[in-house]
């Protein structure tokens, strides 16, 4: 594959301060060199520089600690991720807290609507990541992506002017959540979101679950989007997280993800979010999201 790196050191959505040397830490970890080795083409354009907070954003109610300069990033990562896609090439962000998501999503998104396929997300993570300013019981910016990306109300000048493509909650997958908000749990029934929790995971297995989504996408010839947050992860194996909840993905289970969703051949856009490195052992958790990317982008045992 062609895949274009883009680091977002963002940390002002997240409580803990640390994911703004995310992106520096994955490089030292080896990103580049390891996707370069499994033959891709591998471009990387460095950290995007922090837009001018985008003064006319606002939450209307509630509350979402520094909407301004988190809508300043979601619009130039949005029309980052989707010029890296019009070149026909894979945007990798490397975060930056989960908030990110919000632009990098939402230039796959645009992309997707300009070349008339469906878009579907595989949202990674311990969260639902489905606030809205009104619900958040933190404030905290990384909570509220997949809400905001689905047009739930108080973000309505995030992108300003700009037109602003949104996905469609039923064709968000959120897998391996353990932790959700009562609001959030309202809102995700009332959209149709596909919620996979540990609970199902537990019971169903993790082949089996991610297959289904697979299917899906390719029934529909869409386009997928991975999202994967580092809590994601059980907190053993990756501890450089702010929000780390227990219970989460092991190692063997995160890795035959990423490689059942290599041999689907979906080649999906990808985002590597909420990495602190203020909060790792010993660069632990950025290796362990390094060789993740690695069997998605198709390193294989044998
Ligand atoms: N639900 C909690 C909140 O809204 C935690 C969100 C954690 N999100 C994350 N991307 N780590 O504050
Ligand atoms: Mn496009
Ligand atoms: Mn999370
Ligand atoms: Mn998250």
């Amino acid at each position: 594959h062609a895949i274009t790196l883009l680091g977002a050191p963002i940390e002002a959505g997240a409580g803990v301060a640390g994911c703004a040397m995310g992106p520096a830490m994955l490089r030292t970890a080896g990103i580049v060199r390891t996707l370069k080795d499994l033959g891709h083409d591998v471009v990387d354009l460095g950290d995007l520089a922090p837009g001018q907070p985008f003064a006319h954003a606002r939450a209307p109610e509630g509350e979402a600690r520094d909407f301004a300069e988190i809508a300043a990033w979601a619009r130039d990562l949005a029309r980052e991720t989707h010029a890296i896609l019009r070149e026909g090439r894979l945007p990798l962000v490397l975060g930056g807290d989960h908030s990110l998501a919000m632009g990098s999503i939402g230039g796959v998104a645009a992309h997707a609507a300009e070349i008339g396929r469906k878009l579907f997300v595989l949202w990674l993570d311990a969260h639902s990541d489905y606030n809205t300013p009104r619900t958040s019981p933190s404030g905290n910016m990384h909570g509220m992506p997949v809400a905001m990306l689905s047009g739930e109300p108080g973000f309505e000048t995030m992108f300003g002017d700009e037109p602003r493509a949104l996905i469609d909650p039923a064709h968000v997958h959120l897998f391996g959540i353990r932790s959700i908000d009562a609001d959030e749990r309202r809102l995700l029934k009332a959209r149709g979101v596909d919620v996979v929790d540990m609970r199902r995971l537990d019971e169903d297995g993790f082949a089996v679950s991610i297959r289904r989504i697979i299917d899906r996408v390719r029934a529909a010839d869409g386009l997928l989007h991975v999202s994967l947050d580092v809590d994601f992860l059980d907190p053993t194996i990756a501890p450089g997280v702010g929000t780390a909840v227990p219970g989460g993905a092991s190692y063997r289970e995160a890795h035959l993800v990423m490689e059942l969703l290599y041999e689907s051949g979906l080649a999906p856009s990808l985002d590597l979010v909420e990495l602190n490195p203020f909060l790792d052992e010993r660069g632990k958790s950025a290796l362990l999201l390094v060789d993740l990317a690695a069997s998605l982008f198709g390193r294989q045992v044998y």
